[in-house]
């Protein structure tokens, strides 16, 4: 029986070739972030256009670090409950409080009016998801962001390569966090990157490499100083050369999910489904199920691999307060994930149109 499954990285000869090159040189990785770690910063940054890029060893690393500046201990971090762990734990790693705020029923990215009411006078910063590949409103998140003082950060783990009105994700927020986890629209082994918009952007490149490696500044040759606390999570050269050839076709293959998605939403039967607009990037495809588990198992018993974007963060046990959050606790029980990967040849959409029509 054909499998289709939920992820596959689409890899060619070139990045095979790419890795084969990095293995021979022996130059496998460097805290220092020279090489094809710098050559890939320089060009992601040309692609998104923004200040500055800083490579690191995965999406949790990038928000880890992007939070690290804002001197949030004790201080509150509103974000989705609809994400992946990282998106909260990043904000307690770096010792601050998150608040979770309610999520746009039609988009599943954050509310900003949910944010709004949620704002104290300890508010530090919001972390929106842009969540599948949607961009959340970064309008009105930029316009609350100036009346109140705060930082945005992005979490943009599934929007490498998707637009904002006639820009990148990455140009707009503070500091964009991306994912190229291989999951993800450009897939490394593991890796992820902080863009930057902030004007201080020099003075962030030096704070962010060297806490990206251990701590270490000012190096002259062998001897270097260590003034604070840094952790190791630097890229590596494999990762970066993968990238490098994976970015020349970001915006190719994000072209293919954008078709398998216009094909979803405009042929599946469900009131419930993704919007479709070709400035998103897909990374999968969610639609709202009442009889979730049934229809995942029937679509198992015939080859086709489906997910659950999230669970609720706010349910999970090390983060269950008080919040009550409605629409995403809804969305949490209802949601079932779909591929949108390129290597989906046309008969593997139309069977799987054809059986979310028939089982759901
Ligand atoms: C929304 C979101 N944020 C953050 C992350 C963390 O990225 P990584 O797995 O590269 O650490 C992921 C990836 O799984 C994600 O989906």
């Amino acid at each position: 029986m054909n499998q289709i499954k939920l992820f596959d990285p689409v890899v060619s000869d070139e990045e095979e070739l790419s890795i084969k090159k990095i293995f021979k040189s022996g130059f496998w990785a460097s805290g220092a972030g020279i090489g094809k770690v710098s050559d890939f910063e320089q060009k992601f940054r040309k692609y998104v256009d923004s200040k500055d890029c800083i490579g690191v060893n995965s999406g949790t690393a990038a928000l880890q670090l992007a939070l690290s500046v804002l001197d949030i201990k004790n201080k509150e971090v509103i974000l989705p409950s609809l994400s992946f762990v990282s998106t909260a734990h990043a904000i307690v790693y770096n010792g601050g409080k998150p608040i979770f705020a309610e999520v746009d029923p039609q988009t599943l990215c954050i509310d900003p009016f949910d944010v709004e009411k949620k704002i104290t006078k300890n508010t530090k910063a919001i972390l929106p998801v842009h969540f599948a590949g949607i961009p959340a409103n970064l309008t009105k998140l930029e316009h609350i962001k100036k009346e109140f003082d705060l930082t945005l950060v992005e979490d943009a783990a599934h929007a490498c390569g998707a637009d904002y009105g006639d820009k990148k994700i990455g140009s707009h927020g503070d500091m964009v966090c991306f994912s190229f986890h291989p999951v993800k629209n450009l897939a490394m082994p593991s890796g992820g990157l902080i863009s930057i918009n902030r004007s201080d952007h020099r003075n962030l490149r030096k704070i962010f490499s060297s806490r990206r490696w251990c701590g270490i500044t000012h190096r002259k040759n062998v001897f270097y100083d260590i003034k604070e606390i840094g952790w190791n999570f630097y890229m590596n050269e494999f990762s970066a050369a993968i990238g490098l050839v994976q970015l020349k076709k970001l915006d190719l293959l994000n072209n293919k999910r954008k078709k398998i998605a216009k094909r979803y939403h405009d042929e599946i039967s469900l009131e419930q489904k993704m919007p479709y607009d070709k400035n998103y990037s897909y990374h999968f495809y969610w639609i709202l199920l009442k009889n979730r588990e049934q229809f995942r198992k029937k679509m198992k018993n015939i080859g086709i691999e489906t997910g659950i974007h999230y669970q609720p963060i706010h349910k999970f046990s090390m983060y269950a307060k008080h919040s009550r959050l409605p629409i995403t606790e809804n969305v949490g029980k209802s949601i079932v994930t779909l591929p949108t990967h390129p290597n989906l040849s046309d008969s593997d959409v139309d069977l799987i149109i054809h059986s979310v029509n028939k089982f759901s």
